[in-house]
């Protein structure tokens, strides 16, 4: 494949793990990355606030050379991408809950979703579970903090092995990490739910998504 400049965007060291994956799988590109440590984390902030923030870090990816950006945000993902599609100029490739393969996938038919207030509260999220999840008991538990514990480096094992156990105890058999800053705390929370239930993120379909685009740029 030709060698290409991809932008990768996240609110802090979520965007981190998704560059790692991106540079293993296209080692031949180049990735130029953004954060936005001045106003992170995102998971609780007002969602036109957040735009305010986002289109000018993704302008200036553009500006770079970036022919294509992942948005390596799930909080900006479910509440923007509509609107960023229309303003940026290069395609842009989101990151969501995978609501549609834990949904698939669970024999419980309980599922969790970890991910940030905002990601939950979203229009897009919700149309996810009403679309793929339907008859599926959808667990939500309050993640508010993890972003910032993992964005500060001051990660409360106790914290997440009580959220990792209460979902497995009311039956959850598929977890999902719907931010990307759990990325970094993937091995520890598949740790705790081992024999109980599977983690997934979508690192690997989100670089699936992003050769499709590539192969069809000019
Ligand atoms: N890493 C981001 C996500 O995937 C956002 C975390 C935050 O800024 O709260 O949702």
């Amino acid at each position: 494949m030709k060698n290409r400049k991809i932008g990768v965007f996240d609110s802090g060291v979520g965007g981190l793990s998704v560059v790692q994956a991106i540079q293993k799988a296209l080692p031949e590109s180049e990735v130029i990355y953004k954060d936005d440590k001045q106003h992170v984390p995102y998971g609780d902030r007002d969602v036109e606030e957040i735009h305010g923030f986002v289109l000018p870090i993704l302008k200036s990816l553009v500006d770079e050379g970036c022919e294509v950006i992942v948005v390596a945000c799930n909080t900006v993902t479910t509440n923007l991408i509509e609107p960023l599609r229309k303003e940026i100029s290069v395609p842009l490739v989101g990151m969501e809950p995978m609501v549609k393969p834990a949904a698939a996938a669970t024999k419980t038919g309980v599922i969790a979703v970890c991910a940030t207030p905002k990601t939950l509260s979203s229009r897009r999220y919700r149309w996810l579970k009403d679309e793929y999840a339907q008859g599926v008991k959808v667990l939500e538990p309050d993640c508010s903090d993890w972003s910032y514990m993992i964005e500060s480096n001051q990660l409360d094992r106790e914290k997440v092995a009580n959220i990792v156990n209460s979902v497995c105890s009311q039956g959850a058999d598929q977890i999902v990490l719907g931010c990307t800053h759990y990325h970094w705390i993937e091995q520890i929370i598949k740790e705790l739910a081992a024999g109980r239930a599977t983690v997934i993120q979508p690192e690997q379909p989100v670089i699936e998504q992003l050769k499709r685009v590539l192969a069809q740029l000019p």
